[in-house]
């Protein structure tokens, strides 16, 4: 077999044979990389720092005192070996960041905003990463991370919809198979059906999908139904309140593993399609928007079932760049629970 050559291709002939490593959060990572730049240089300063200290030793001492040492035999004539080095110490590579710039002050990107093209936008900022770090800097007053008509649009306990019962212009019906009829804004109804025939032409097996749309009306029946059995903090844990749900954008999706038959949402973890999932939803746009560990930020229990998409081009930064909430990927506040 010819071994794997991209990171893509690794990864996939990994997914079944190791679990994947646990990720980390974006910060952790840096610190880890940084760290690994400070181990290295504080390793070069010790070898240099502790020949030096041999040297100055040998060379200030002046005569041998050691009677030991002074009554060693003369040295030979035979010229000593220097060590050899074993291994080069690897130069750290740090990426170079994109600068900040003020997005607003490009006409193409202005452009591409009034169009409501967002790809095209994301392209004249100059790509994903350097659309998110100038918009993470607060350096693109003219992007509204508020829009619900946006790929970028962040909704969460604190960022509710404006007005609170928006609904999507437009909504489609994906050719998947489905737990429940559900819709999705075109884009991401388009992307999740792409997806769920890579998968299953991956092996991963057959991906339905439980629940698309949800209007602010039918989420505050969900959300009051399990008010009723769990309670408020119980609920506000798994369910968002009417006007704070991602689903009300129509771009997020609930899916579940379906072969050989649909199981329940809360047992799609640990499935080969979960996995594959956590591994490829990126490369169609999509990302797991509640992961493990992130419920400070988050403010909900993992959902491995609850994708979002964000577009090919966010998703493939926020895949590179290992972030793990869109609070983080656009230095957004934490926002586990409601402000009132
Ligand atoms: N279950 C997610 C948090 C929602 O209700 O939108
Ligand atoms: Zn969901």
């Amino acid at each position: 077999m010819t071994p794997p050559v991209t990171r893509r291709e690794a990864r996939a002939a990994h997914l079944f044979t190791a679990p994947p490593a646990p990720a980390r959060h974006a910060r952790a990572r840096r610190a880890a990389r940084l760290g690994v730049v400070f181990a290295a240089v504080a390793g070069i300063a010790l070898v240099v720092g502790g020949a030096a200290a041999v040297t100055s030793a040998l060379t200030a001492a002046g005569p041998v005192r050691d009677e030991r040492l002074a009554a060693a035999p003369t040295p030979s004539a035979t010229p000593v070996p220097l060590p050899q080095a074993v291994e080069a110490i690897p130069a750290p590579s740090v990426a170079l960041a994109p600068a900040i710039v003020d997005l607003c002050g490009i006409p193409a990107f202005t452009d591409a905003l009034a169009a409501g093209d967002d790809a095209a936008a994301i392209a004249a900022a100059g790509g994903a990463e350097a659309f998110r770090t100038s918009v993470s800097a607060g350096a693109a007053g003219c992007v509204s991370l508020s829009d619900p008509g946006r790929v970028w649009v962040v909704v969460n306990k604190l960022r509710p919809f404006d007005p609170v019962d928006h609904q999507p212009s437009s909504l489609a019906r994906p050719p998947v198979r489905e737990i429940s009829t559900a819709n999705l804004r075109p884009d991401a109804a388009a992307a999740l059906s792409d997806m769920f025939a890579a998968a299953s032409a991956a092996g991963a097996g057959e991906l339905g999908l439980d629940s698309g749309y949800r209007s602010y009306r039918t989420q505050r029946t969900t959300y009051q139904r399990l008010v009723s059995v769990k309670g408020v903090q119980g609920a506000d844990m798994v369910s968002a309140r009417p006007g704070f749900s991602e689903h009300q954008s129509g771009l997020a999706a609930d899916v579940t593993a379906c072969s050989p038959g649909c199981v329940g949402l809360e047992a799609f973890a640990g499935t080969t399609q979960q996995q594959w999932i956590a591994a490829h939803a990126w490369e169609f746009g999509w990302i797991v928007r509640y992961e493990a560990e992130c419920t400070s930020i988050t403010g909900y229990s993992p959902e491995p079932w609850h994708l979002r998409y964000i577009g090919r081009e966010l998703a493939a930064a926020y895949h590179a760049g290992g972030w793990r909430t869109l609070e983080e990927f656009f230095g957004l506040p934490p926002a586990p629970s409601y402000a009132d």
